[in-house]
């Protein structure tokens, strides 16, 4: 519960995550990869990045490299293209992207795209959008989205609208915000938003909102801090974050911290974790909650971090 943002606490819930050895982090280890990147994002947003042993970071990332080019959760774990991105994604935060082969990254994802312009998530084959939205991401940060055919893949992502307006995991599947989010982030890096039906979508998202402020991801659910994100970056990339109540939601946000602890759980009173502290700071940035550096909706990294790529501002 709390009417303002504890950031000093989340800092610390952050970076004691670190140290932690107990049963959760046992379970999370192949997902150690993502979390880096959520602990590690967060931490920027809030200004804190350089609390952290960038020295430790870069070679420890460097380890999870598969000879195939893609990165596994942990050393030695099975590459895939969601590791993949959030190891692309670190190295951007530290402005290392210069630490790893662009090419060899950009071979290995150009590899998991199919015939009709979809993505499997690794050799197994699992084909989603959320792939989609991995690869075009995480090509476009390293500047190599020549490499795979850019207007299939848009095409297949295009292919997954339904008659709402949202998007789904594959041709037909049920909308989801957390798709949505994908389709759209992949449209709008790749430079399609034209597939959009932004009024229809726009509709579609604002109704997540529900009584107490906080969104849903489909109809019927109960709220929840992520989609605080998948939906609002969606709206925004969409230019329509008006057509939600902000302070509501703003205040939903605040009401999920463990004031505390630190940390930042789904709903008031669950239990805090590193996606949910991730995804309400990242949705307080971008409804402009002051004392945090403004997010990219599309590429879920800062915009200094963002333009520092694409515009070449220096350290
Ligand atoms: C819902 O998850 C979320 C999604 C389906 C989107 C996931 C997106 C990615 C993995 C792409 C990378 C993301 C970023 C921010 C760089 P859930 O399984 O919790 O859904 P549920 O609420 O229905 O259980
Ligand atoms: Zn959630």
């Amino acid at each position: 519960m709390g009417s303002e943002l504890y950031l000093d606490k989340h800092v610390d819930y952050i970076k004691s995550l670190d140290k932690k050895s107990d049963f959760d982090s046992v379970v999370m280890e192949h997902l150690r990869m993502n979390g880096a990147y959520w602990g590690l994002t967060a931490l920027d947003i809030m200004g804190r990045l350089g609390d952290m042993k960038v020295d430790e970071i870069v070679p420890w990332i460097l380890m999870c490299q598969d000879e195939c080019g893609g990165f596994g959760g942990n050393h030695q774990h099975d590459p895939h293209i969601l590791y993949t991105l959030s190891a692309v994604q670190i190295l951007a935060l530290f402005d290392r992207l210069d630490a790893v082969d662009a090419d060899k990254i950009a071979n290995y994802i150009a590899g998991l795209q199919n015939e009709d312009g979809s993505f499997s998530g690794d050799g197994w084959g699992e084909i989603d959008t959320r792939f989609s939205y991995c690869a075009i991401c995480c090509l476009s940060l390293l500047k190599r989205l020549d490499r795979i055919d850019l207007e299939k893949a848009c095409n297949f992502v295009a292919n997954c609208k339904n008659f709402d307006g949202g998007f789904g995991c594959v041709p037909g599947g049920e909308s989801h915000a957390g798709q949505i989010f994908c389709c759209v982030g992949a449209l709008a890096i790749g430079g399609a938003l034209h597939h959009v039906d932004r009024d229809l979508l726009g509709w579609w998202l604002a109704e997540r909102q529900v009584k107490a402020g906080g969104l849903n991801g489909r109809p019927e659910k109960l709220p929840d801090v992520c989609y605080s994100w998948w939906v609002l970056a969606s709206l925004v990339m969409m230019d329509r974050m008006h057509w939600i109540d902000k302070k509501s939601l703003e205040q939903f946000i605040l009401d999920c911290q463990d004031p505390e602890a630190g940390g930042i759980s789904d709903r008031p009173d669950d239990a805090v974790d590193v996606f949910h502290t991730f995804f309400g700071i990242a949705g307080l940035s971008l409804l402009g909650y002051p004392g945090l550096q403004a997010i990219d909706p599309a590429y879920a990294l800062p915009v200094t971090v963002v333009d520092r790529i694409f515009y070449g501002q220096k350290k």
